[in-house]
């Protein structure tokens, strides 16, 4: 295999991108009151925000769009989506949604009540509130390696298992009425799960009959990581793999945004019968008709296609490459990263990149504003701002759209950032002026500290 990592497509379509000149880019930080949420798109050179509805669709897709059945109830393309999705995940009730957080929604409304507790590796933060939404407590079992950004370890999303049944030993059973895991972990720097760990989760939910979920988002690059870091599974294709996974357990929640390869979508999925007249039902009420949950005929073709396109191995082994090529060139040059690289982000360690800053002043926010500065590039905070004094890191999450930049606008990213930590003692904190009662980070209005 030759070295050079090239990108598994050619394009057809290009969208302009616009530079600035930095002092533009001072100004524009400025009135944005150096919150980059708060920032017009158009002014950001590279945008690794997230890699949340970003993605660029392929030829298959845009032409399936076309196929787009919008009838109101049973859509031929309804059935598309429900062949496409259960032809990987396996479950029997396929359930659209708009996104992954109606999924959300809709499972703990209907599985959880007051004082429940639902244990996960990590939730990600709409988890974790609609969990809480629901009266129920978000438990985070994460293994104690996923907990310390520079050591490495091959499968740092793995769930505690004899955390886990610690805590149904102590909570008893009834308490708990699902158990999930977050694959990849998001909140955990997108770390991947081993099969072994979803077998032994997979296996404890058995024994006390408690219904074993998946948070789906990034099923894809977390198939791959076990074909290139688990043994036995080498020789398996990354459709395979997501089969037998899933196989373990009773239904997902799914963001089609991320492996979906779509720019909007979710679903929902069980094999409880009950549970999905129930959701159905549910689902009515606020967001369509179960043909279509919220979305139009045209993205239930782009999901069809998308979930299929995400488990090629051409692109998963361009997309892990590549996420990987841009956090090993930096931490080579000795940039905090949390270790390894994930899937589909590369998370700086502002604690460490600014050890001269308390976490008064925001040491992820002022690096974040510091790489739009010197390079127009927006990334985001998952820190301080974020989650207050309860933050245990405070991380910059460069996440990557899917099949969007290109080799070259990766090696930009690391020029820039090499750029900025080589100045990194001149960066200066920044103080709040303005915070929202809840979620601040959205909203937050800063200033440059004294
Ligand atoms: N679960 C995980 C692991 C996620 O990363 C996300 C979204 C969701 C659920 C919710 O899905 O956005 O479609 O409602 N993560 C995005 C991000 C927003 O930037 O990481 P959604």
């Amino acid at each position: 295999m030759p070295r050079t990592i090239i990108e598994p497509f050619r394009i057809k379509s290009v969208e302009p991108i616009r530079w600035t000149t930095r002092a533009e880019r001072e100004q524009l930080l400025q009135a944005a009151h150096y919150n980059l949420f708060l920032l017009p798109a158009e002014d950001v050179l590279i945008d690794l925000l997230t890699d949340s509805g970003t993605g660029a669709m392929s030829t298959h897709q845009w032409a399936a769009v076309m196929e787009g059945d919008e009838s109101y109830a049973g859509s031929k393309s309804y059935d598309h989506f429900r062949d496409a999705v259960q032809g990987i995940f396996g479950y029997r009730h396929v359930i659209p949604t708009h996104q992954g957080r109606a999924a959300e929604r809709i499972l703990f409304s209907v599985m959880c009540k007051k004082g429940d507790v639902v244990p996960n590796n990590t939730h990600f933060d709409t988890t974790r509130a609609n969990v809480e939404f629901a009266g129920a407590e978000a438990l985070d079992l994460v293994i104690a390696e996923g907990k310390q950004p520079g050591l490495a370890h091959p499968f740092k999303g793995n769930m505690d298992v004899a955390a886990l049944e610690a805590a149904i030993a102590r909570v008893g059973r009834e308490r708990i009425p699902l158990v999930m895991l977050t694959v990849t972990n998001n909140s955990g720097g997108g770390q991947p799960v081993s099969m072994e760990n979803v077998r032994q989760v997979s296996a404890v939910c058995r024994r006390h009959k408690i219904p074993f979920y998946f948070d789906a988002c990034r099923f894809a690059e977390n198939a791959y990581f076990i074909k290139l870091r688990e043994k036995g599974y080498a020789e398996k294709t990354p459709r395979e793999i997501a089969q037998e996974m899933f196989s373990y357990g009773d239904g997902c929640t799914m963001s089609a945004k991320k492996d979906g390869m779509a720019n909007i979508g979710g679903f929902l999925c069980t094999n409880d019968d009950l549970l999905a007249q129930q959701e159905k039902d549910l689902l009515i009420l606020t967001e369509g008709y179960p043909t279509y949950g919220g979305l139009a005929g045209r993205d239930l073709e782009a999901i069809a296609v998308g979930v299929q396109e995400a488990l090629q191995e051409d692109y998963l082994r361009y997309r892990i490459a590549s996420t990987a090529y841009l956090g090993n060139h930096i931490a080579e040059q000795g940039v905090p990263i949390v270790q390894p690289p994930g899937g589909h982000a590369i998370y700086l360690d502002a604690r460490v990149f600014l050890p001269h800053l308390p976490l008064e002043k925001f040491p992820g926010v002022a690096l974040a504003a510091e790489l739009y500065l010197e390079g127009g590039i927006r990334s985001v905070e998952i820190g301080s701002l974020m989650f207050g004094a309860a933050a245990k890191m405070d991380l910059v999450r460069l996440a990557i759209p899917r099949r969007v930049y290109t080799q070259s606008h990766i090696d930009y990213v690391v020029e820039i950032i090499l750029e900025v930590w080589r100045n990194r003692e001149k960066i200066r904190g920044l103080e709040l002026t303005y915070e929202a009662p809840f979620l601040r980070h959205f909203t937050a209005h800063l200033k440059p500290a004294l």
